[in-house]
């Protein structure tokens, strides 16, 4: 039986203590079977009339018992004593054991996963813990496309999920501030910078600038020459070329800020490349003293192959086939992937000499149970080169968890690159600025009446939460189609559907205490009577697991599908449910209950994906 579609898993849960009691009474039924206490792990039941939860684990231990499954499920419930929770259990169809659960059991879980603001409910597994998400980390003098919105968004949904979890969270933006492309800057900035234009948007022009200038050094080495020794310049310390070079970092991180704010981003430190750089000659030495890196060809290079002999012998293999054939491309693709450069030719270091000294530094400055790094899928072999040294050496101790959270790039709506001729990939400003712009287009149809400046900060986080939600809601290895439609839609599985449930909920409650003031709902336990009622219950009751699991597999999509099949099974339960108009006060009452435990539910998990929840909408 798959348990596709239970969201429970067996932490802390009414499953983990079904799980626990059945596997001990399958125990003492068969006391020589060895795998009759794991045969009782029981989940929430996928489908309604199957009780609340379900074991299928009879079926299982009929082979290895020579025993109808059915026998095997009255033998293990035969004279049981049920747990205090439990309403009752039953064995139906082949031989499945399904649990009801006691309501009065059910709606005080419920309430108590939906309290202070559904933090109540979540585990917390990072207590004690501290884990650092490198995040967003754009690259100075570029301006931040749609591209970099994936990193700064999944990375921003992560910091979230992991503080709610426990951990201390240290959020770094790792800038990319430091490289020979500041030597192509300072030439063209001295040549042929346009001031007015740096005045009104810096970071476009100094694009420009680089652009231009590295065109001109591939065309006339002389340009090239010059570049050269700017990048030298800067890095002795020239007095000119580094009070240049942070000014286009100060240009640049303001216009970044500006994305930041609107996003709701916030670092806990931002240390770019350019803070590594003294420590990257004694990191080379370090790698040649351990006998991990050498000379090859005027560069010092670790060579993976010399970790492991078997893949080394594999990848000889392949070089030397590849040869044969005369495909010398392959070859040197071959050893591409096991070569990594630590200090160039010119004696320069690079991206991996500068990361390999980041982890060092986090490691010891930290000590962090866990490290995040979000960026898309074509840094994958950089991080596996980076993380095999750094266990090579012990930069970070093998008890810190290495994570790379990989993300697929954004194509154009054919699924081809997005060509810089054809205008290129729409810029983040321009992406917000549509999406805030669609969103008051509805607020003002929906709330004619609403002033002007509270229209704007609604349309605002709707559109936000749209651009947010459409990248979450994905696996983030997923490759994403652009298309407008889709980053700004307001329907469907959808950040501002979620937000309007959300909404919905909380005026349902306004008008509750407006028609009924003497009436407290707060008072009574979440009704759970009807199934569609324990339906809802039983997904509150998810909601920790889920972020947690969310957590655990830096997958905030996870917690998005969660929402939205909760917010669709509120949306069954208030279709077919009377709440206001339900005539009995106690009824209203324990409805009103779960509508404020499904806000709870709905807005932390928002909040958790970094997106706001209005009360109004
Ligand atoms: N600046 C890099 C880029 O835009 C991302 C840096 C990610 N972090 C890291 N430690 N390498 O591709």
């Amino acid at each position: 039986m798959s348990n596709e579609g239970s969201f429970e898993s067996e932490a802390g849960s009414f499953a983990e203590a079904l799980s626990a009691w059945l596997g001990k009474r399958l125990a003492a039924a068969f006391p020589d079977c060895p795998d009759a206490a794991a045969a009782g792990r029981t989940v929430a039941s996928a489908r309604r009339g199957f009780g609340d939860y379900q074991c299928s684990g009879a079926m299982q231990l009929s082979r290895p018992l020579h025993l109808p499954p059915r026998k095997v499920a009255e033998a293990a419930l035969a004279g049981a004593e049920l747990p205090p929770f439990v309403e009752k259990a039953e064995i139906a169809g082949a031989g499945f054991i399904n649990f009801t659960i006691r309501d009065a059991a059910l709606a005080e879980r419920a309430a108590a996963a939906a309290a202070n603001g559904a933090l109540a409910g979540l585990p917390r597994p990072g207590a004690g813990k501290t884990v650092i998400v490198d995040y967003s980390s754009p690259n100075v003098a570029k301006s931040m496309h749609i591209g970099h919105i994936r990193s700064t968004v999944i990375g921003g949904s992560l910091v979230e999920i992991f503080r709610a979890l426990g951990y201390h969270v240290v959020g770094d933006n790792h800038i990319g501030d430091w490289g020979t492309q500041f030597g192509i800057i300072i030439k063209g900035w001295r040549e042929f910078v346009d001031r007015d234009a740096i005045a009104r948007d810096p970071v476009p022009e100094l694009e420009r600038i680089y652009k231009e200038s590295y065109a001109r050094a591939k065309a006339d080495p002389a340009w090239m020459e010059a570049c050269r020794l700017e990048t030298v310049k800067l890095q002795q310390g020239d007095p000119e070329n580094r009070a240049l070079w942070q000014d286009f970092i100060r240009m640049s991180r303001h216009t970044f800020d500006e994305i930041y704010e609107r996003l709701g981003i916030s670092f806990e430190t931002t240390r770019g490349e350019s803070w590594y750089q003294p420590q990257l000659a004694a990191m080379v030495e370090r790698l040649e003293k351990a006998g991990l890196a050498h000379e090859s060809r005027g560069a010092v290079v670790v060579d993976l192959r010399d970790f492991d002999p078997a893949a080394a012998e594999q990848s000889r293999k392949a070089v030397e086939s590849a040869l044969a054939k005369g495909d010398a491309e392959s070859a040197a693709r071959e050893d591409g992937k096991w070569i990594c450069i630590v200090r160039k030719e010119d004696g320069g270091f690079n991206y991996n000499t500068t990361d390999l000294a980041t982890m060092e530094t986090r490691a010891k400055e930290y000590d962090p149970a866990k490290i995040v790094i979000v960026t898309d899928d074509r840094q994958i072999p950089h991080f596996q080169q980076l993380f095999a040294i750094s266990a090579k050496l012990g930069l970070a101790p093998a008890s810190t968890e290495l994570v790379h959270v990989a993300f697929g790039t954004i194509t154009d709506e054919n699924g081809h690159p997005f060509s810089t001729r054809k205008g290129g990939m729409p810029k983040l400003k321009e992406l917000l600025d549509e999406a805030a712009s669609r969103a008051l287009a509805v607020v003002r149809e929906k709330n004619p009446d609403l002033p002007e400046a509270e229209a704007a900060a609604l349309a605002e986080k709707i559109g936000i939460g749209a651009v947010k939600y459409s990248d979450l809601a994905m696996d983030p290895i997923t490759t994403i189609k652009f298309s407008w439609d889709a980053v700004l839609s307001l329907q469907g599985n959808s950040g501002p559907y979620l937000q309007y449930a959300h909404a919905r909920i909380r005026s349902l409650l306004a008008r509750y205490a407006e028609a009924f003031p003497g009436e407290d709902w707060r008072a009574a336990l979440p009704s759970v009577a009807d199934p569609l009622e324990r339906s809802l219950a039983r997904r509150i009751l998810a909601f920790g697991d889920t972020v947690a699991a969310a957590g655990a597999k830096c997958r905030p999509n996870l917690l998005a599908d969660f929402l939205f099949a909760l917010a669709q099974d509120y949306s069954a339960f208030y279709q077919a449910l009377p709440v206001l108009k339900a005539e009995d006060p106690a009824v209203r009452a324990g409805r009103a209950r779960l509508c404020d435990a499904v806000s709870q539910v709905l807005r932390r998990g928002l909040a958790l994906l970094g997106i706001q929840a209005p009360d109004r909408m």
